[in-house]
């Protein structure tokens, strides 16, 4: 991370709350730097995605913040499982499965980070009902979590992993409107593609 994004994701923090996220990302990072850079991006993509809903500017330091720590949980699996080049069998799937859950457990360690456990949970979501660790549905899914869920899933797509092949931006947009109605939140893709400078409908027809 360059030194003004790291000084921007400090400014941006909610009060009080700076040393201990950065240090909850400082563990992610000296174990799983790849992780660590997945954090920091989707901060910067989930800030971006709550201006342009122009939300207000404690709620977008909140959604900063639970983005910074989504994948917390992650610091508990297996290092095996988490660099795995192929598809994971179901053993390691279920392992996987419980990052969400774990990371709100460790949230709940730090009183001054109660307002992220819910969110941090939530972020496997879907809003057809088919996402963990609850199945949750549509609204019953806190808004933060649904507004994360795009920003990580766009970032996911985007970068280099071993066990998935990367897609351009637009291509990456184009699978996230694929999935609008169902994995994300309509109203919330729309808005990431705008942020992203895109137009729907020309991904539509691409
Ligand atoms: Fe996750």
């Amino acid at each position: 991370m360059d030194k003004a994004t790291e000084l921007w994701l400090k400014s941006s923090l909610a009060d009080g709350d700076a040393s201990i996220v950065d240090g909850l990302v400082q563990m992610v990072r000296v174990r799983d730097p790849i992780t660590a850079s997945h954090l920091d991006a989707v901060g910067l993509l989930a800030r971006r995605l709550a201006v342009t809903l122009e939300l207000e500017e404690m709620t977008i330091n909140r959604i900063v913040t639970a983005a910074r720590l989504h994948d917390i949980g992650k610091t508990t699996i297996s290092l095996h499982v988490l660099e795995k080049p192929g598809s994971l069998d179901e053993a390691e799937w279920q392992q996987m499965r419980r990052h969400p859950d774990l990371g709100a457990t460790i949230v709940a360690g730090f009183p001054q980070l109660e307002k992220y456990r819910a969110i941090i949970r939530s972020h496997h979501e879907r809003v057809d009902g088919r996402g963990y660790p609850d199945g949750l549905l549509g609204s019953e899914i806190p808004y933060e979590s649904r507004i994360i869920a795009v920003a990580a899933a766009f970032h996911a797509m985007t970068v280099s992993r071993p066990y998935s092949r990367v897609r351009t931006p637009a291509q990456a947009l184009a699978e996230l409107m694929n999935c609008s109605g169902t994995q994300f939140e309509p109203e919330y893709v729309e808005a990431f593609v705008k942020t992203m400078g895109y137009r729907s409908r020309a991904l539509r027809s691409a």
